[in-house]
């Protein structure tokens, strides 16, 4: 029999639910050696910004137990240089390309998602107010309701296509900011962005990282992130994508199983480039395993009686 791996966002309907998280991915090219893009169900590229930006100083990446840090800084060419350069190249993947929208202010988002909205081959935007490494925006937005409504609405008045948006971990209530932003007009909710973190070199005692703190990722906070994605998907009723440590497979059905209709890939990918289609595969036989006809069965079918 052969099993249904494919999922609606939002009408959107990818082939099936593994994507990879935006920059931990590059825009695809870099993984041409390893995989075809055309094999994952969409593609969330490198962080975008109305203009160039060169990121932090070194050193912003560190590991640490289960995971690592980084603070790059949102570091991208500009969202000129996307449409010029990097646009005609990532059009060709016979996949969704959705493309990370970030900025320091509310003017900034609303520029960069103008110019996304007219790359016909680009069917979605996620809107990143998440990012803990900037001293202007970036997670600030994320952290506050009205502001988390203030910047999606806004946004939502010029782009015309999906809408995600990208929660930070870092708050208190995680289901008030998924709230505030499907009030702005969130066609999918994407969580978990890095949980903010630091490590201490105690022989030279410093910091690890140039910026002192930066944002964790990997195994360490998975938990974390499958308790928000249960919760936010018992909370809203737009689709939410899930990530945070996913390694492969079984994390994967975990966070379906959560209420996450479609999984991101990230700290796996720079352990194993082929971390993606390998989880693919695992799904397949999970599903093949538990004779379930189609992954959809699986969204939310988390056991809790
Ligand atoms: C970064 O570029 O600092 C990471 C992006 C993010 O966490 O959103």
């Amino acid at each position: 029999m052969m099993r249904d791996l494919s999922v609606d966002i939002a009408g959107l309907t990818f082939r099936n639910p593994v994507t990879t998280a935006s920059g931990t991915f590059g825009y695809g090219e870099e993984f041409l050696d390893f995989l075809d893009p055309g094999q994952l169900g969409a593609i969330f590229v490198k962080a975008v910004t109305a203009k160039n930006r060169d990121g932090n100083a070194y050193p912003r990446m560190a590991e640490t137990t289960g995971g690592m840090l980084n603070s790059v800084g949102l570091q991208n060419k500009g969202v000129d240089h996307f449409c010029r350069e990097i646009y005609p190249k990532v059009k060709k993947f016979d996949t969704y390309i959705i493309v990370n929208v970030s900025g320091s202010t509310v003017e900034e988002y609303v520029e960069v998602a103008e110019q996304i909205n007219e790359l016909e081959k680009v069917p979605a935007i996620e809107l990143n107010i998440s990012c803990p490494n900037v001293k202007l925006g970036g997670m600030a937005f994320g952290t506050v309701p009205a502001m988390a409504t203030e910047v999606t609405a806004a946004v939502r008045k010029v782009y015309k296509k999906v809408l995600m948006v990208k929660l930070s971990p870092n708050v208190t209530h995680i289901t008030d900011i998924a709230k505030a932003v499907v009030e702005g007009g969130a066609d999918v909710i994407t969580l978990i962005n890095t949980l903010l973190g630091m490590a201490i070199d105690a022989e030279r005692r410093r910091p690890v990282l140039s910026t002192i703190t930066g944002g964790l990722s990997g195994p360490a906070i998975k938990p974390v992130a499958l308790r928000m994605v249960w919760q936010v998907h018992k909370a809203v009723a737009v689709p939410v994508i899930g990530l945070g440590g996913i390694m492969n497979a079984t994390d994967a059905i975990e966070f379906i199983l959560a209420g996450a209709s479609a999984i991101q890939v990230g700290t796996a990918n720079f352990i194993d480039p082929q971390a993606s289609i390998k989880i693919v595969e695992g799904i397949r036989e999970y599903l093949e395993r538990h004779k379930i006809a189609s992954i959809k069965e699986l969204v939310g079918a988390l056991r809790t009686e």
